[in-house]
């Protein structure tokens, strides 16, 4: 298998689209634990690049180092420590990495003063084991940015998920797997049931590694994984997102929800969600993704299994929908005098039934 240099022509829409991703999610993560004041945060970027790509335009390091530097007040303000500990194989690219850095910050000298940045220069397969110490220590944001599939074996993702504070983010080229998934030397990485895979569109192929990964996963796991497939050509590749906090997967969840409002999980339309729109303008009705998640909402209240803001948003964001997608059905159930329940508001949100709080009960009348 060819792996091409990226590095040697400029990002193209689809890479941009997943670094967009990665910094947003940076962006959200960053003031969840300097608000919190916790001492030390930790970055980890172990397939860092070069910093820029031809035309300049910043990678994953520049822009978690740009992310910094848009909170670096409350960063001082509550002293946290940042470490970003940057890793590139290939000897040209990590010296392009470290100027870049060094460059960034020289420009930005009050970042340097709120970061340590640790280089490395390593094979992430010899890196991993000796930071994981670090990430099982401290909360820590970690991007897999690999080329092609082979680091989301067993052998990474277990120990991410045995890891309490983390919240991953890889990257993987899942058409790879459509395609060479059965082979002896891919299964000796990433043993997955391609039979299982194949049984789904090709459309489906990072929806499916994912539905793939979670059977490798303990069964008491607390671990979520969420998909975010980009297309390209004829090629899907996609984000595969891992926390175990309700507040992460939230978060993370209104990043890919703002970047596709019909689906949050791609970036082109997945389940043809357009076409059913235009079709119940002829009476058919097929739902869409939102649709069908808000009518299983209703059915779920009307027999009782969901009878309160807490299951209403852990429903959500288990079906990786967001708590207002609930929220307005809760709210029109009311309205039609299906349910009642204190206030205007059914308070299906992170802020209530975590940080708050606040329980409220839907009475079915
Ligand atoms: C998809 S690119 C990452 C791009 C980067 N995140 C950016 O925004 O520019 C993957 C990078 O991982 C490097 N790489 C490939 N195999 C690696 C390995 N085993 N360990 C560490 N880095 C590796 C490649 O040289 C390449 O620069």
């Amino acid at each position: 298998m060819s792996i091409k240099n990226l590095h040697d022509k400029p990002f193209d829409e689809s890479t941009i689209a997943k670094l967009e991703i990665f910094e947003d999610y940076a962006q959200a993560w960053i003031p969840t634990f300097v608000m919190q004041g916790v001492s030390t945060i930790c970055i980890f970027d172990f397939f860092a690049g070069t910093g820029y790509d031809k035309n300049g335009i910043a990678g994953s390091p520049i822009r978690i180092l740009q992310k910094i530097k848009e909170q670096v007040i409350p960063i001082f303000q509550r002293k946290v420590r940042i470490r970003v500990y940057l890793n590139e194989f290939d000897k040209k690219k990590f010296e392009l990495l470290k100027q870049a850095c060094s460059d960034f910050l020289e420009e930005n000298d009050h970042v340097g003063r709120a970061v340590e940045i640790e280089y490395s220069n390593e094979d992430f397969e010899n890196l991993f084991p000796k930071l994981l110490p670090v990430i099982k220590e401290f909360p820590s944001l970690v991007y897999l940015d690999q080329n092609g599939i082979r680091f989301l074996s067993e052998k990474y993702l277990l120990e991410l998920e045995r890891t309490r504070q983390t919240d991953f983010l890889y990257f993987a080229s899942s058409s790879y797997l459509w395609r060479l998934g059965e082979g002896k030397e891919f299964k000796a990485h990433l043993d997955i049931d391609m039979s299982e895979v194949k049984k789904e569109p090709y459309k489906f192929v990072h929806r499916s590694v994912i539905k793939q990964l979670k059977k490798k996963l303990p069964d008491q796991t607390e671990i979520k994984l969420y998909p975010f497939s980009i297309k390209k050509g004829a090629n899907i590749y996609g984000i595969i997102f891992g926390a175990s906090h309700p507040r992460a997967v939230e978060k993370f969840l209104s990043v890919a929800w703002k970047r596709n409002e019909t689906n949050g999980e791609a970036n082109f339309d997945i389940d043809d969600d357009d076409l059913k729109t235009q079709q119940s303008l002829f009476g058919d009705q097929p739902l869409t993704k939102i649709e069908a998640f808000q009518k299983s909402v209703k059915e779920k209240v009307l027999s009782g299994e969901i009878s309160n803001n807490l299951q209403a948003f852990e429903y959500a964001l288990n079906e990786g929908h967001l708590g207002k997608h609930a929220a307005e059905v809760l709210k029109e159930m009311k309205k039609n005098e299906e349910i009642t329940f204190n206030g205007t508001s059914p308070l299906v949100t992170y802020d209530q039934v975590y940080k708050i709080k606040r329980k409220i009960n839907y009475t079915i009348l």
